[in-house]
């Protein structure tokens, strides 16, 4: 098996920052290398350092380069992670009228747990009313575990009580081991394949509430704030966006303006 070289690193940093933005740290080497290494060969290429050259070269069809930037991606994320914003949201809840209806969008959606999160609040608190959510991501592997909604059962632990029970099906014979968010809520949460990069889909609708967590954190300043102003076009006037609490907007110049921490609204 190949080593992965210097200039080999670099070349596929490169591509993989002028598709996804994302600047990948000379520390990310060993993940490069971990990462390609399985798909150069599931290619039927033995040398990771050639794998790469073709790569760039774009001598491969598109399946392969999406898959590199499926492996290069980073997706960890899991059900009600910072459970503030979910706080936050049902605060919010209770001051709407109750059939106000509700479009929530999952901007960097991954496996697809913040949705089905946000879907399980909505059909606790507002088992009567209308609301829809849309989740994308550039990842086209995690769309489709987002949109199958089965985990691994353990991932069960971070609900609220009786949520489980309420809202996922425990999987039995070849599915022993794994939940499945039940039917009635998969059928209300849209995922999708989209790059926060590049012209958002035109039929995204306007969102009362933007969950943009834990993906900015992977841009520099201009690309973030290139993304926050084009995620902005999608909220609505009193709308409220969601960012992670390890991430930051201030000294960006946005026309935001702070209402509780990592909790924004149009200024
Ligand atoms: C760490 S996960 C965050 C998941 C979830 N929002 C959370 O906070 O738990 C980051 C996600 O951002 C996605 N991502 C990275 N760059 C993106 C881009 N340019 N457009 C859309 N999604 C992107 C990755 O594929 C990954 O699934």
């Amino acid at each position: 098996m190949s080593q992965l070289s210097n200039q080999a690193f670099v070349a596929v940093t490169e591509f993989f920052e002028k598709v996804s933005g994302i600047r990948l740290a000379d520390n990310k080497r060993a993940l490069v290398e971990g990462r390609l290494q399985k798909l150069a060969q599931e290619c039927g290429e033995d040398d990771i350092n050639v794998f790469i050259q073709r790569v760039v070269r774009r001598d491969f069809d598109e399946r392969v380069l999406v898959t590199v930037i499926d492996r290069l991606t980073t997706n960890e994320t899991y059900f009600f992670r910072e459970p503030q914003h979910y706080e936050d949201l049902t605060r919010r809840m209770e001051r709407m009228h109750p059939q106000q209806d509700l479009q929530v969008w999952s901007a960097a959606s991954s496996t697809g747990e913040e949705a089905y999160s946000v879907a399980m609040l909505m059909a606790d608190r507002r088992p009567t009313s209308p609301w829809r959510i849309h989740g994308t991501d550039l990842s086209t592997s995690v769309v489709r575990t987002a949109q199958h909604g089965m985990y691994p059962v353990d991932r069960g632990s971070r609900l609220p009580a009786g949520y489980l029970k309420r809202f996922c099906l425990r999987g039995e014979g070849p599915y022993e081991g794994q939940l499945l968010v039940k039917r009635e809520l998969r059928q209300r949460v849209n995922f999708r394949a989209a790059n926060l990069m590049r012209d958002l889909p035109s039929d995204l609708p306007q969102f009362d509430v933007i969950f943009l967590r834990n993906v900015l954190i992977y841009f520099d300043p201009p690309a973030k704030m290139d993304i926050v102003r084009r995620v902005l076009t999608k909220l609505k006037q009193d709308g409220v966006l969601y960012i992670g609490h390890a991430e930051s907007l201030t000294s960006l110049n946005l026309p935001l303006k702070m209402v509780e921490n990592a909790v924004y609204q149009h200024a």
